[in-house]
């Protein structure tokens, strides 16, 4: 779908970009901008800015940035249409009615037709004689018919091609199945079920659309892994769903419960606590952390009470604390998982387990303390040079008082030594820090050009076409005497070329550029970049003479690079360029 000018004129004054990022962003004013923490990285110091002005924002830290439009594909991980529709329908917009659907968005439409027709089949399935096994399983593992609808269970039948040839006779394509990754192709070309007498947990967004399928084999011996899970889709992104979360969105702002398993999280839900979720078959992300901290205050990390487990839970306590996230640890005793404690203990000494969920320090004690024999002194020594480590990365005195307290009552050793020697250990760990996050910003800062990689080696060029663009998007009256002056063909770097080239088509047919045209061809890290360009490029006030300026240099540095192709420069010629290029920067403004 094509949205016209004034449409996207009038979407972009009512949604203004305040309000709309307001909601995900806690925002504060500096000076006529607004800043905050960046909702796409990780970050103690916020360095998100919205210049509201020109409806923009970029983040300094990870180069994410647009206008209000991008900010929601981004967000909200939309295409650009379902973007444009999710800001309309804020304010009640019509949308235009003719106009062809895009491409992408319609391949994803079609994709989730075909995942909520093939769960309605498997479903089916499920309470057909057909499935008998399947569903004598789930009942046999304690699932209720009525948990069964609610989560829409199915059986993938015994067949080749059982629901490939139900998609079909429905009018789906071979392309749409595939991209579905609801088939596998055969060395001939034909296409078969991708999952086949398995029972299937189908995985539903916070939308309510079908994304992808789990499927759980039901006897050992059965082709494929234990579960086989939907690869990555249009519609499906593995590392930033969560499952159930559908469900457990309106149930969960207070806390979380983060179990492993699809069936935990089934039980969960079965006996009352609907704000269960587990992450899709993967290691558990920083986007899944963010994504929860939206939902909910705190995450109660439940897993498994085995070694996998026990593993797990260090990383995902890592990844929630990196995200700030507030984290307690419910430890399971005597039993594999929280789908077999509720069926041993049931719900109310669940419930129990879930208010006494410990903090993350005691648990990290706990954890250190297993296998040492405390009865004697080198395991009392032993345990408290772990404990002291563990103690050392607390930021409040409070805290560090109290566990040394206790401590101290464990160990016979003076809360106020258990202390000098924590003090003693943060000193070290702060210096380890730091140096690493020297080494980091090292590494971190060849990586801010990835957006054109060919700055380092035209840096007077680059400047020159930067300076040149930016005066294009904010003074779009110059378009005919810049048009006249230089073609895209001239410019020396492939990624301003490309940018120049859209921002010219642009200006050919509208009054002005939008950040938002770059929409599908540019990447979130590319918008942000223009977007950076077009809010902090000082370019004078006399933009006309620093065009023509700025043209004269692009055209110098292309002859430049013509006369000799820089791979054949012997070494001494490359020295006197880069000598050169250092001396001759540009002076900006
Ligand atoms: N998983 C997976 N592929 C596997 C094994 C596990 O994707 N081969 C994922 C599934 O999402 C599963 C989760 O990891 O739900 C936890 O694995 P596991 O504890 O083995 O499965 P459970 O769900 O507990 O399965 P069950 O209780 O049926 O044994
Ligand atoms: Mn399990």
């Amino acid at each position: 779908m094509k949205f016209g000018y004034d449409f996207l004129n009038e979407l972009k004054m009512r949604n203004d970009i305040e309000s709309v990022i307001s909601s995900y962003v806690n925002l504060k004013r500096r000076g006529s901008n607004l800043i905050g923490s960046c909702p796409f990285h990780n970050e103690k110091t916020p360095s998100f800015t919205i210049w509201p002005d020109k409806g923009s924002y970029y983040c300094f830290g990870c180069g994410a940035g647009g206008d209000v439009i991008t900010f929601m594909m981004q967000i909200e991980r939309l295409d650009y249409v379902e973007a444009v529709k999710v800001l309309a329908e804020r304010v009640g917009m019509q949308l235009p009615v003719d106009g062809e659907e895009d491409k992408l968005s319609k391949l994803k439409s079609r994709i989730y037709d075909a995942n909520r027709a093939a769960a309605k089949f498997y479903y089916e399935r499920l309470i057909s004689p057909e499935g008998k096994e399947a569903l004598s399983y789930l009942t046999g593992r304690g699932l209720q018919p009525k948990t069964i609808k609610q989560f829409g269970l199915g059986y993938a039948p015994d067949e080749w091609d059982a629901l490939v040839k139900h998609l079909k006779s429905l009018g789906f394509t071979d392309y749409e199945l595939k991209q579905a990754n609801l088939v596998s192709e055969t060395k001939k070309g034909s296409l078969i079920d991708r999952y086949r007498n398995r029972v299937m947990f189908p995985v539903i967004d916070l939308r309510g659309n079908f994304i992808a399928f789990s499927g759980r084999k039901l006897r050992e011996d059965d082709y494929g892994g234990k579960y086989i899970n939907t690869s990555d889709t249009p519609v499906y992104k593995k590392s930033a769903n969560m499952f159930a979360l559908n469900f457990a969105k309106n149930h969960c702002a207070e806390r979380v419960i983060l179990v492993e398993g699809n069936m935990d999280v089934i039980s969960l839900h079965q006996a009352g606590f609907n704000m269960a979720v587990a992450a899709l078959g993967t290691a558990f992300t920083a986007d899944q952390a963010r994504l929860l901290a939206r939902y909910s205050d705190e995450v109660i990390v439940t897993m498994d009470a085995d070694s996998a487990g026990a593993k797990s839970t260090d990383k995902v306590l890592k990844i929630l604390a990196e995200a700030g996230v507030k984290a307690r640890i419910l430890r399971l005793p005597d039993c594999k998982d929280p789908d077999d404690y509720i069926k041993k203990y049931g719900a109310t000494r669940f419930k129990a387990l879930l208010d006494g969920a410990v903090s993350d320090i005691e648990y990290k004690l706990h954890v250190a303390s297993e296998g040492i024999d405390m009865t004697l002194s080198d395991g009392k020594i032993e345990y408290l040079k772990k404990a002291v480590a563990i103690l050392a990365t607390l930021h409040d005195d409070i805290s560090k008082e109290l566990y040394a307290g206790k401590l101290s009552e464990l160990c016979g050793v003076s809360k106020e030594t258990i202390l000098s020697a924590t003090e003693k250990e943060a000193a070290r760990q702060r210096k380890v820090t730091v140096k690493k996050e020297l080494n980091d910003i090292v590494k971190v800062t060849p990586s801010r050009d990835a957006v054109n990689p060919e700055k380092a080696l035209y840096p007077r060029a680059v400047a020159a076409e930067e300076h040149l663009i930016s005066i294009l998007i904010s003074h779009p009256d110059l378009y005919e005497d810049i048009k006249d002056e230089i073609s895209a063909d001239g410019f020396v770097t492939e990624f301003s070329k490309k940018l120049f080239e859209v921002v010219l088509e642009t200006l050919s047919e509208k009054k002005s550029f939008e950040l938002s045209v770059l929409g599908s061809d540019f990447s979130p890290k590319e918008i942000g970049y223009v977007s950076m360009l077009q809010n902090t490029m000082q370019t004078g006030n006399d933009p006309k003479r620093v065009a023509t300026e700025s043209i004269e240099v692009i055209k110098q540095e292309k002859k430049a690079k013509n006369s000799k192709n820089l791979s054949e420069m012997t070494t001494d010629e490359w020295a006197e360029r880069m000598k050169s290029l250092a001396d001759g920067k540009i002076n900006k403004g």
